[in-house]
């Protein structure tokens, strides 16, 4: 695997982006970034009070911004060894601005980690911090998304299915195909 340059985890919600990013940042020894953990802390509020109090909107110029920070940072080459850049694990909207992709992919290597919708309503059953999720059934507004953002996410070249799979392998699955492209 490249031992420099930033990992990005993209896709749908639900598809593992925190719970894998930070698992492998552990294993690359890398620090790791949760956008939406960032996003919470500069806005001093919570996603869904974001959305709520503010608008979508303002939510995706605040996801904007922060995608520039991340990817205008200088990339840190390492001699060997496990690599000194970023994990991050993006919010599942990041691929509707194809300038949040395009910078992304220009500090280092986007993969898109994807799930089977009724996986994804499994994994997102209990949670109440989505605020996409909450207009109406969750089942049914999973598919309309997914429906919609499909071809964003089948766009980004490195692709993990996710379903059914242990961390360990996912993390296995993503050192393969980092290695293959
Ligand atoms: C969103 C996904 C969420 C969060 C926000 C919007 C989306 O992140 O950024 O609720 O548009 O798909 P996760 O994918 O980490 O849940």
């Amino acid at each position: 695997m490249h031992s420099s340059g930033n990992i990005i985890l993209v896709g749908f919600m639900g598809t593992g982006k925190t719970t894998i990013g930070r698992a492998l940042a552990d294993r690359l020894k890398r620090a790791f970034i949760d956008m939406d953990v960032e996003l919470e802390a500069r806005a001093g509020k919570p996603i869904p009070r974001i959305f709520a109090e503010d608008g979508e909107a303002v939510f995706r110029r605040m996801e904007r911004d922060l995608v520039v920070e991340l990817a205008g940072r200088p990339v840190r080459h390492s001699l060997g060894g496990g690599g000194s850049n970023l994990v991050i694990a993006a919010g599942g909207g990041i691929v509707l601005n194809p300038d949040n992709i395009r910078d992304f992919s220009a500090t280092g290597r986007v993969i898109c980690l994807q799930a089977a919708p009724d996986e994804i309503l499994r994994r997102v059953a209990g949670s109440s911090h989505r605020p996409l999720l909450e207009q109406g059934a969750k089942d049914e507004r999973i598919r309309n998304l997914l429906r919609q953002r499909q071809p964003l996410y089948d766009a980004i070249a490195i692709r993990v299915d996710t379903t059914g799979q242990t961390v360990d392998q996912i993390i296995a699955r993503i050192q393969a195909a980092l290695r293959d492209s």
